[in-house]
Formats: structure tokens, sequence, C-alpha cells
């Protein structure tokens, strides 16, 4: 830190805060406790004290473009001003999704980690959520033991440094100077572009497309929106309007940026209703997210990580075949079906991206995936909503068929997985905890009990060591393995800010293929009324339907 750096720089004092334990995406809370004096700066003052290498380092910052995006931008440049960074990237308007903040992360030189201020698919605006995500010099999300750090330094503060400047101009490329701390305004949006351009055969996308091939693309009007015209509209010469709602909003134009059937309900009725489209995807507020229709057709996000195993070397940014691959938890066990033929590992880890992180770096996987509409490979540390999209379209330009026609050659071939996943939103969390509690202190009788139509072969709760770091992280959600290979699983949400979200999934394979029209709620249909059974969902909560089902 040069002396002149920190020349106006001045600490402001505070109380510290306790209640800002990031969760498995950073600290997500509303907008307005975010608004509540010092909160955002508690946080950032806690990151810039322990990230390692922060004085003289550079820091990418950026976010999804919700409301609060702006003005957190310039609190931190004067905040990392203050702490003596050297260099601070930010983008346009400060739009970056998450995987393109990744990349940036990856390729520029010098950089100790990454700010990006999303709440993901939370709703945003005044009465949403806001949110900070803190990730390290590898691109991912940053690990246990620097988050643990950072909210241990919360609770200690008595104050945090910034400087007095001026708001800066981030509404085009430039090169800014703020008191020490140099700051460079960049384009979010290009060099993801280019790394699209490298791993996929855009040609053959095009080709494709202009084959009586129409596709849509709704980015909710969240951060996609300029990255998805630029790929779709620009690039591979789709008409104008295949991008919807391609306008980043500060509050989403009041919708949920949440890509499943419930929130992305118009997309999924053009699709599963309709017959204009052959192919439909959205991403979510960060674009991270992703989901995948063919005409009259939902793909389940855990087909969807089996069927990019499955299809990879048909890709040419993978065409030299898959290290292994990797899932969490709750996923279903297609991609492990997979993985078996290609005879490559498959590891099952907690819930949450940055379990994925050791992997990938270490180079045992190559893709991965979760049941929550979120893909991705070692082309970044994040899940990639964009990438995947590409990469669908890829298989189908390679294959020349429709979505429905390559879910059920899958299926034919390695056997399907029924699966649904049932959410209870914002229910009572001392009523959550107590319906935990309650099955936590059964799991060692349930062995050999009846389940629905089949028998409990063990229940537990997951616990995971990382193969490459031993680092161990328990109770990541209750099991119940049943006999015939079903399992059901349940758990708490780590993201949500109201209440407490209770998540049951629900998956039985069957190796024949099953039936292609059969509906998953009604395939698992008796283990949906043994797991109410046996957790008493609807008595607790009080609730006689899961807010979404997906
Ligand atoms: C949810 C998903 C999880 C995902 C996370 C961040 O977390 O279930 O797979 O990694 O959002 O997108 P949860 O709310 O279940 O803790
Ligand atoms: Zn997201």
């Amino acid at each position: 830190m040069s002396p002149s750096s920190l020349a106006d720089s001045h600490q402001v004092a505070i109380s510290p805060f306790n209640d800002q334990k990031p969760g498995t995406s950073g600290l997500r809370k509303s907008t307005k406790q975010f608004q509540t004096p010092h909160y955002l700066e508690s946080f950032i003052e806690a990151i810039l004290r322990v990230l390692p290498g922060v004085a003289g380092g550079t820091l990418i910052l950026g976010g999804d473009g919700r409301y609060g995006n702006r003005s957190a931008i310039q609190v931190i440049l004067r905040m990392a001003a203050a702490h003596g960074v050297a260099r601070v990237i930010t983008t346009t308007d400060g739009i970056l999704s998450t995987p393109a903040a990744s990349h940036l992360i990856r390729t520029t030189p010098g950089v100790v980690g990454g700010i990006i201020l999303s709440a993901s698919h939370n709703p945003g605006g005044p009465d949403g959520d806001f949110g900070v995500k803190l990730n390290g010099p590898n691109g991912g999300p940053a690990a246990e033991s620097l988050t643990d750090a950072v909210y241990g330094a919360t609770l200690s503060l008595d104050s945090y440094r910034t400087v007095a400047a001026p708001a800066l101009d981030l509404s085009k490329p430039a090169s800014h100077r703020l008191a020490g701390l140099a700051v460079e305004v960049v384009d979010g949006v290009s060099d993801y572009v280019s790394l699209m351009q490298r791993l996929f055969d855009f040609d053959r996308i095009a080709d494709l497309l202009r084959s009586d091939f129409p596709i849509v693309f709704d980015a909710l009007h969240a951060v996609t929106g300029p990255y998805a015209t630029q790929i779709f509209e620009d690039l591979l010469g789709c008409p104008v309007g295949t991008v919807r709602n391609g306008v980043a909003l500060e509050d989403f134009g009041g919708g949920h940026p949440d890509p499943n059937l419930t929130y992305a309900r118009d997309l999924a009725d053009l699709l599963l209703e309709g017959d204009a489209y052959r192919f439909g995807a959205a991403c979510d507020g960060d674009g991270d997210r992703n989901m995948i229709l063919g005409q009259r057709c939902f793909v389940n996000p855990s087909d969807s990580l089996a069927i990019l195993t499955a299809n990879a070397q048909l890709v040419p940014g993978y065409r030299d075949g898959l290290a292994g691959v990797a899932r969490s938890m709750p996923t279903s066990a297609a991609a492990d079906v997979v993985a078996a033929r290609l005879n490559i590992d498959c590891f099952e880890t907690p819930t949450g991206w940055k379990f994925f992180g050791n992997l990938l770096d270490a180079g045992r996987i190559t893709l991965c995936g979760e049941e929550s509409f979120g893909t991705g490979s070692n082309h970044v540390r994040e899940k990639d909503g964009l990438w995947a999209v590409l990469f669908w379209l890829s298989i189908l330009a390679s294959k020349r068929c429709s979505v429905a026609e390559l879910v059920s050659a899958h299926w034919a071939s390695y056997g399907r997985h029924y699966y649904s996943r049932h959410d209870y939103e914002a229910i009572d969390s001392g009523k959550a905890d107590a319906l935990f509690d309650r099955l936590r202190g059964g799991l060692d009788r349930m062995a050999g009990q009846r389940f629905g139509t089949a028998t409990i072969r063990l229940a537990d709760e997951f616990s995971y060591c990382d193969p490459i770091d031993a680092s161990v992280t328990s109770r990541q959600g209750l099991r119940i393995l049943l006999e015939d290979g079903s399992r059901v699983i349940f758990r708490l949400s780590g993201t949500g800010t109201k209440g407490a979200t209770l998540r049951l999934y629900l998956e039985r394979y069957e190796p024949s293929g099953g039936n292609i029209d059969l509906d998953p709620q009604r395939a698992l249909a008796d283990m949906i009324q043994a797991a109410d059974a046996l957790a008493d969902i609807h008595g607790t909560t009080g609730m006689d339907r899961p807010t979404v089902i997906t």
C-alpha cells in the first residue's frame, strides 16, 4: 500500500453484525436488510480484511444488474481503494453474469478474487433480495474455510475503511483512478462469448437453426439478456425476438428469475402447449442456471447432466473425452449410469457448486451438475446456463433429432430415473427444525421398515469427505435409500431468505427405460405419500401441497 493511495482513507465506526453468515451462495438477504446502515460495508470490510492478497492485488467486480448493484459497486470501489487494492476490473453498468465473472477471474493476471453482486434466482427490487458472493482466484465460489473466516470477521468489526470520492461513470468502457486504485470498466459480455465460440462449433449450430428449427430463449429480464442476444441473434443468425425479455431490469420486470416450470411458465407454455418452437431455454438472474425444453418435452436437469455426459464427444471442446463427472447428492443417479458405461469416475458431492471446485481444479472431472438446473464444466468454476444451452444445441445439431427423441433414446439405452423435487417454501423455521430433528432421531430405526411399495435398506445423514483435501462436510441431507434402488432425500435450503424451505427429492430407477409418457408424479406417487406419512409434512407445515414441483 503506498501512503498516497490511502491519503483520503478514513475509518467509519460500526457495531458488529451477527447475521452475515454466508450460505451456499454467499450472503443473501432482503434488499431492505442490505440497505440498513453499514450492512453492505460490514460484509465487504470482512472480505477485504480476510481475502489473501488484497493489498496490491486485482479484484473482479460485477453483478446481475439487480436493484442496488450500481450503488454497491461504488461503495466497494471506494472501500477497495482504502484497502490498497491495486486494480478493480468491473463491467459496463456492472453487468456480469456469474459464469462470465468466473471466466474473467481465471483469465486476468494477478486476480486475488471476485465479488459478484447477485441473489441468483431470487426476485430483485426494493422488495426483493440482494446478495454478495465471494469467489476465489480459481474463479469458483470461495471455499468454506474462507467464508467462515469472513463471517468470523463480521462478528467483531468495529469499523470499516473507505475513501471519500465521487461516483465513477460505469456506463462505458474506460480507465479511471480512485485514490491509488486503478479502475477498469470493461465490456462484460465479449470475453465470455469468445470462450463459447472456442468450445462450440457456431457454424454447425447456425446450420441447425436455419433448418426449420425455431428456438426461443427467455432471459427473464435478467443478466443473460445481453449475452443471449449477442449469441443467438447476432452470431447464430436467429431472428430478432428469439430472445424474450432480453433487457436486464433492476427488478427483473417484477418476475422471479428462476428457470423452472413455475417461474418461467410463459416459456414452458410455449414449448409444452404449443408447436411454434422446437427448442426453448431460460436462465436465472445471474446466468448460472438453465432450463431446457423441447417441443412438448421438459428435460429434467438430472437427465440433462446424463445426456451431456453421454454425448460430450460430439462437442468440439470435449472431443477428447471426459476425465470424470460429478453430481450433487440429491441429483438423480442418471449420470452415474452413463459414467459407468464410459468407464469414468462419478463423484457424489453435497449441494452447492463450491464442492465441485477441487475436483475440477485437480482435473478429476470435466462435467458436473445439480438437479437444481445447474450444469457446467471445467471451462469455468461456476455452473453456466448459456453454456448448457449451447451444449444442447450442439448435440442436436450433430444428431439432427428433436429434444424428445434424444431424451427417449437416452432412457431406452441407459434406463430412466423418474425424478421429482418438491419444495415447501417460507415455512416456519422452528417447525422445519422440529421436523428434521424428529426424522434425524428416527434414522437408526428405519432400516427394514416398509416405505410405499418397497423396504428401507438404509437411512442416514449425508456427509462428504473431499477426495482432494480430505475436508469433511456433514449434515448435508437425510437420505432414505430403498432396497429397489429408489431414494428419498429431505434437505433444508441454504439459500432462502424467508423462513425455511424444505426440499423433498424423490427418485426411482427403471433400468428398462420405463414408459416414456409416464408422468414422474404418477411414477413416484407411492413414495410421495410415504414421505409425507413419515415426516408429516402437511401436518407440520400446514401446507397441503408444495410451493414448487419440479
Ligand atoms: C439451491 C440449490 C443448489 C444450488 C444453490 C445455488 O440451494 O438447491 O443446488 O447450488 O441453490 O444456486 P438450496 O436452496 O437448496 O440450499
Ligand atoms: Zn444463479
